[in-house]
């Protein structure tokens, strides 16, 4: 009976697992994948709990351990939208370290009962999970302290000669050592704890020379690594629930992973072993350029006068939370017959649907966020393009400069709008480090200022213009 309600328990739990899935894949049915996922983990746990094995042992770590978990897990929920990119790689260090630990214990427990009796395929499966595990829980570690700016950890990359040569030395060290505990476990068995060492060291030196700001792609990546240590786990364990859910884990954080890169037209070597973000791209000051500002009052008049108003937004409008205040400029605009679009490009912002998340707690109308590749043949036909805190998203030099470090990479063509209004503090550049020729276009008005406070400044001007100036 009790195995039929496991069994039973682990299908749904699958189903549910890849119907999340699905429905995280869409703003109007994410709220429902989430839940999905949240009843497959528990119809999960509740599944394994029941196990005979279990049952019959002893209930109070179990209960200590639930405990820690909630005591860790719910302030961990608290953590600002911002501070989501560590906050996932936090998670990916725990399930890292959960896979590594139940993979020692597993090696040493077996070790105990019977001296070594573990099949080939076991002892590459355990090998597996504790690299994959250990190297995920030190990399995520460091990869959230990078986020986080933590004092001791510098976010910029840190490189030395022959880091790739040592980073692969070691790894190809740890690899040989799995293959002799493979070829002859009573012989070589010493050598469990050396890939241990090696995979927790090779985690943090895989991590150091990559820059802050691509943390999140590699978060990404430590996601899939962290869904193959429960795969070799779910081997190791004979649980097939672990496998099917490891396989998902592993496959979403590649895919998420491959589809960043390609939106930053990056190459994955690139984002691991480029450094990128250090050295930053000199801008030339050959010509004076000319730069035209206008207030937010003038903003406010070229946009209540427009047809069609597109807004870009980037990750200056994540740092200004500037978003509730941007939906009030879609309220004031639209009430007067304006059309109002948003262009969401896919790594505007610092981690994967960033725009989306901000836009949707600002409760904006999920058909007028569009995607990058549906807004742009609408462009040229957009009267007014309004980008808020975005810089190398709307670039275009992505598209003719063979020099840039974006070149290749699509962008959304505000350039090819009638007006173009940019909210932002200064003529710094973003995330690529390099000045962005559409501020210096002639159609292009610089609005400068903080996102939010512009931002509350053409609504102002808007609802005073809308009380009396009709
Ligand atoms: P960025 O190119 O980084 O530009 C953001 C701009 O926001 C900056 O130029 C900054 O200019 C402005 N800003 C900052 N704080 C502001 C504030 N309080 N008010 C107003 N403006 C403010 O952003 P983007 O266009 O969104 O592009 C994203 C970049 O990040 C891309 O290069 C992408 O490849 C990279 N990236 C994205 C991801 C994901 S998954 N989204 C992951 C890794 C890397 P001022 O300082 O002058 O204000």
């Amino acid at each position: 009976m009790n195995e039929t309600a496991i069994q039973i328990a682990y299908l749904v739990a699958t189903a549910l697992f890849i119907f999340s899935l699905k429905w995280m894949n869409d703003p109007q049915t994410a709220r429902r994948g989430v839940l999905a996922g949240v009843a497959a983990m528990l119809l999960a746990v509740i599944g394994t709990l029941l196990n005979p094995e279990i049952l019959t042992s002893n209930y109070k770590w179990i209960a200590i351990a639930v405990i820690l978990g909630t005591v860790i897990g719910v302030p961990l929920s608290w953590v600002p939208l911002t501070a989501v990119p560590q906050r996932t790689a936090l998670s990916h260090a725990f399930g890292g370290l959960a896979a590594g630990l139940v993979g020692v214990a597993k090696f040493y427990g077996s070790f105990q009962a019977d001296g070594h009796h573990l099949s080939q395929f076991s002892v590459a499966a355990l090998c597996m999970e504790v690299l994959l595990g250990f190297l995920t829980f030190t990399g995520s570690l460091m990869a959230a302290g990078k986020l986080q700016e933590v004092k001791f950890i510098p976010s910029r990359p840190v490189t030395y000669k022959g880091q790739n040569f040592i980073n692969l030395s070691l790894l190809v060290i740890a690899v040989i050592c799995c293959v002799l505990l493979v070829i002859d476990l009573q012989q070589f068995y010493y050598l469990f704890p050396v890939v241990i060492g090696l995979a927790l060291l090779f985690g943090v030196l895989l991590i150091i020379p990559i820059g802050g700001a691509d943390m999140p792609t590699v978060i990404a990546l430590l996601n899939a690594y962290a869904g193959l240590a429960a795969v070799a786990m779910g081997f190791v364990m004979d649980n097939k629930l672990l496998i099917t859910a490891g396989a998902l884990d592993g496959s979403s954080g590649l895919i998420l992973s491959i589809i960043m890169c390609k939106a930053m037209n990056r190459s994955f070597t690139n984002v691991l072993f480029g450094a990128f973000g250090q050295v930053q791209a000199s801008t030339t000051q050959g010509e004076k350029k000319i730069v035209k500002s206008a207030t937010p009052k003038d903003a406010a008049q070229l946009m209540e006068n427009a047809s069609l108003v597109v807004i870009v937004p980037g990750y200056g409008m994540a740092v200004a939370q500037a978003q509730h205040r941007v939906r009030e400029i879609y309220d004031e605009l639209t009430e007067r017959g304006v059309s109002v679009k948003f262009a969401i490009h896919p790594v505007a912002g610092r981690m994967p649907g960033h725009m989306n998340v901000l836009l949707a707690e600002a409760e904006i109308p999920y058909e007028d966020l569009v995607e990058m590749e549906e807004i742009n043949p609408d462009m040229p036909q957009c009267d007014v393009c309004l980008v808020i805190g975005a810089n190398d998203v709307v670039n275009p030099a992505a598209r003719h400069d063979k020099s840039s470090p974006i070149f290749g990479m699509p962008i959304i063509d505000a350039d090819k709008a009638k007006t173009v209004l940019a909210i932002k503090r200064s003529m710094n550049p973003g995330f690529a480090g390099i000045e962005n020729e559409l501020y210096f276009a002639d159609k292009t008005l610089m609005v400068f200022g903080d996102a939010k406070a512009v931002a509350g400044e053409i609504v102002k001007s808007l609802a005073s213009e809308g009380d009396g100036g009709h």
